[in-house]
């Protein structure tokens, strides 16, 4: 069986838009969200109050949240990744944040500039000054099945950070696949080659399995509070994804048009389009108040806007319909 209702958190415009070379102007980036908001979405990740000198796509996060202040009809939580990024969200108006720790160490360093403790104890600063604040902090996992530097991660490394995130009070923990290795089985390892650096190909055992790496953080969180996020670099995003509803996950993220990647992963493409999500969903009968044809107006306007064609399949296929 899988749930009746799916709520799906968009990711687009902090995912999607953080990984694109061309600075978006602010008023893009608002009117995205808010066409996005049209659609129905109920949870709009707006941006990252992130170092503008790591990820300057994203240095007006404080003009993008001002503007959508009086957007009514969604959540709209912005990344943190240290006190500074959660006062300065705060200050900006935000409402809800989500701290990003990595289940890799290399990773959290590339990502971050500090491991996996460090950023935990980062993630627990921010946890308890959003809690006496009513805000609710959503976990973000990294390299859940694979990493870019690493190779294969195990189940139980991110069961530990799950643990951790769960501990510390997050209200939701999103299990991040970043680089889109994992397949939907038990079976492993396909050996594939993975171009970590222009100039340094590496042939890395990556193609990891999802479902034992969620069996294990079922054994440390509740399933009603778990998400999936993954990215559809080997095409395999919505099986993984029909993998987790039927293990009872009812929280998927994903990104209008597969907008995205990570600034720190390097080949990695976009999240699942939200559009190919809600065709599935819809063709399944699973209820998720998402308008496609509204929220293929959002990725109209946005794959104008970057001058590409949407990375949507659904979408693509009913434009020609
Ligand atoms: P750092 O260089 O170690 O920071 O970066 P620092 O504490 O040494 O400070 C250096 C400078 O940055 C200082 O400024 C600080 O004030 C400033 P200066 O004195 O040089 O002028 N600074 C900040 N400025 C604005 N906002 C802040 C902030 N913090 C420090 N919050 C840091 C450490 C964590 C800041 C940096 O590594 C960073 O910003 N990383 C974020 C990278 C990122 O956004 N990556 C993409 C998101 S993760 C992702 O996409 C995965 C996910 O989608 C899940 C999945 O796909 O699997 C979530
Ligand atoms: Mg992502």
């Amino acid at each position: 069986t899988i749930p009746d209702y799916v709520k799906i958190v968009e990711v687009g415009a902090r995912d999607g838009l953080q990984n694109e070379k061309a600075i978006i102007p602010t008023n893009v980036k608002v009117e995205l969200i808010q066409l996005l908001v049209s659609s129905g979405l109920s949870v709009v990740e707006a941006t990252s109050f992130v170092s503008p000198k790591w990820v300057p796509q994203l240095a007006d996060a404080k003009d993008v949240l001002a503007a959508i202040q009086n957007v009514v009809g969604a959540r709209f939580p912005v990344l943190t990744p240290n006190i500074k990024g959660f006062e300065a969200a705060v200050a900006a108006g935000a409402k809800e944040v989500a701290v990003f720790p990595a289940a890799s160490e290399s990773f959290s360093k590339a990502n971050l500039n500090c491991g996996i403790e460090d950023n935990l104890a980062r993630c627990r600063d921010i946890a308890s000054a959003a809690g006496s604040l009513s805000i609710p902090v959503r976990g973000y996992i990294s390299c859940v099945v694979g990493c870019p530097l690493e190779g294969n991660i195990a189940p139980a490394k991110v069961a530990y950070v799950a643990k951790s995130l769960y501990e510390m009070g997050c209200a939701e923990i999103s299990l991040g696949d970043t680089i889109g290795v994992g397949t939907p089985g038990n079976v492993s390892l396909v050996a594939v080659s993975y171009v970590v650096q222009a100039s340094l190909a590496l042939v890395a055992m990556l193609a990891g399995t999802v479902i034992p790496m969620l069996e294990a953080v079922l054994d440390v969180a509740p399933t009603d509070m778990l998400a999936v996020h993954f990215h559809d670099t080997y095409g395999q995003a919505l099986s993984n994804i029909l993998i987790s509803l039927q293990m009872g996950i009812s929280t998927v993220d994903s990104s209008v048009s597969g907008l995205g990647g990570c600034p720190y992963a390097k080949g990695a493409t976009g999240n699942v389009a939200t559009e190919d999500v809600i065709y599935m969903l819809n063709g399944l009968g699973v209820k998720t108040n998402v308008d496609l044809e509204k929220l293929m107006l959002a990725g109209n306007f946005i794959c104008k806007h970057l001058g590409r064609a949407s990375g949507s399949k659904a979408a693509t296929a009913l434009c020609k319909v």
